[in-house]
């Protein structure tokens, strides 16, 4: 049995100005033990996903099983199989650490908690704050106890709704640390990031979603092996010709451009000479997560456009893919829906 199973969950939020349909037919599985990460782009439906699994809201259609319980129909024994780490800071104001986390234990029943509690706040670099008040606590504590609080009754899935977003290194290196030991205990995590890094440094399968579909589901190294597998990178100030700016990865000064061999290296170069552009720190590296995120994204951005008849920005898709062929990019939905 699978530690949580979508099937065909949709979601649409009416509005005025129409309905948005924020997740469409989403379905996939995570086996237990997993640590799967759930990447895509800000509303692409991930909080919404997570919101339908920790039955904080209801889905418009389909159906979620946490350990082969229904989130609606059995919502008691599915969301004690569950400990979500909202993406929100939500927390009362009036308790101290320990307190909050007696708390949430007494909301699941759990009496006698403190020997967890304590290891816990240790685990989490949190003892000496243990009487501290909740309103005392800095950004990154607060997000601390909020994943306390969602362990106090040893879930045996565990959600985590962006954890380090605007975190310093040293909590996201400690939180890692703790998850990722519970993960060797058995326990299965499903974790939404920014930090692509950490998503591939962590998980072992990924789905990616985008306008409420999933896009690419698969092995990170599966994912990681369909990639360009290696990058061209250098500083520019001034402004890429027309056949690179369309395929290239620009941040700030930075551009990136995949290359797979040394002949696409030479074209690259090439071009930048024949336009006069000026570069500096030229280097090769391997292609990252990062990588293969923007080819997914870009790939079904540019089907969603072309199925809607929207003209793209630049050159047409075949041109744009940086993986040589658009088939790949628009495979995904197919395998994210076997099991
Ligand atoms: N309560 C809500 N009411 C209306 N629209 C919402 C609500 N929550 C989310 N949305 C919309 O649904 C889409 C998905 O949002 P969300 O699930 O928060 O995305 P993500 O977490 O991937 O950034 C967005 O377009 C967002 O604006
Ligand atoms: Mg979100």
């Amino acid at each position: 049995m699978p530690a949580v199973s979508f099937q065909n969950v949709s979601k649409i939020y009416p509005s005025s100005r129409g309905d948005l349909h924020a997740l469409k037919a989403v379905s996939f599985d995570i086996q237990s033990g997993e640590f799967f990460g759930l990447l895509g782009p800000n509303g692409a439906g991930k909080t919404t996903l997570i919101s339908i699994l920790a039955g904080l809201a209801s889905a418009t259609g389909g159906r979620v099983l946490v350990k082969g319980h229904d989130v609606q129909t059995d919502y008691q024994a599915a969301r004690r199989a569950l400990g979500v780490v909202p993406q929100e800071l939500v927390f009362d104001p009036f308790f101290n650490v320990r307190e909050a986390l007696r708390f949430q234990s007494g909301y699941f029943g759990i009496r006698h908690n403190d020997a967890w509690i304590d290891e816990l706040l240790a685990g989490l670099g949190l003892t000496d704050k243990a009487s501290a008040n909740m309103r005392q606590l800095s950004g990154g504590m607060k997000r601390r106890v909020l994943v306390a609080q969602a362990l106090v009754h040893k879930p045996p899935v565990i959600v985590l709704d962006e954890p380090t977003a605007g975190v310093d290194v040293e909590l996201r290196q400690t939180l890692w640390h703790f998850i990722s030991q519970l993960n060797k205990q058995g326990s299965t995590v499903l974790l939404t990031t920014h930090y692509l890094e950490e998503a591939e440094a962590l998980c072992n399968r990924i789905a990616m979603l985008n306008r409420g579909e999933v896009v690419a589901l698969d092995r990170t190294s599966e994912l990681l092996r369909r990639a360009a597998s290696n990058v061209l990178r250098f500083k520019t100030d001034d402004t890429l010709p027309d056949d690179l700016a369309a395929m290239a990865r620009v941040t700030g000064r930075v551009v990136q451009l995949p290359a797979n061999d040394a002949q696409a290296v030479e074209r690259i170069l090439a071009s930048v000479r024949e336009a006069g552009v000026h570069v500096d720190d030229i280097e090769i590296r391997k292609a990252d997560l990062e990588d293969v995120f923007i080819e997914v994204i870009e790939g079904s951005n540019s089907a969603h456009r072309a199925q809607e008849g929207i003209s793209p920005p630049g050159r047409p898709k075949a041109e744009t893919a940086p993986m040589g062929g658009n088939e790949d990019t628009s495979m995904p939905s197919v395998g994210a829906n076997s099991p």
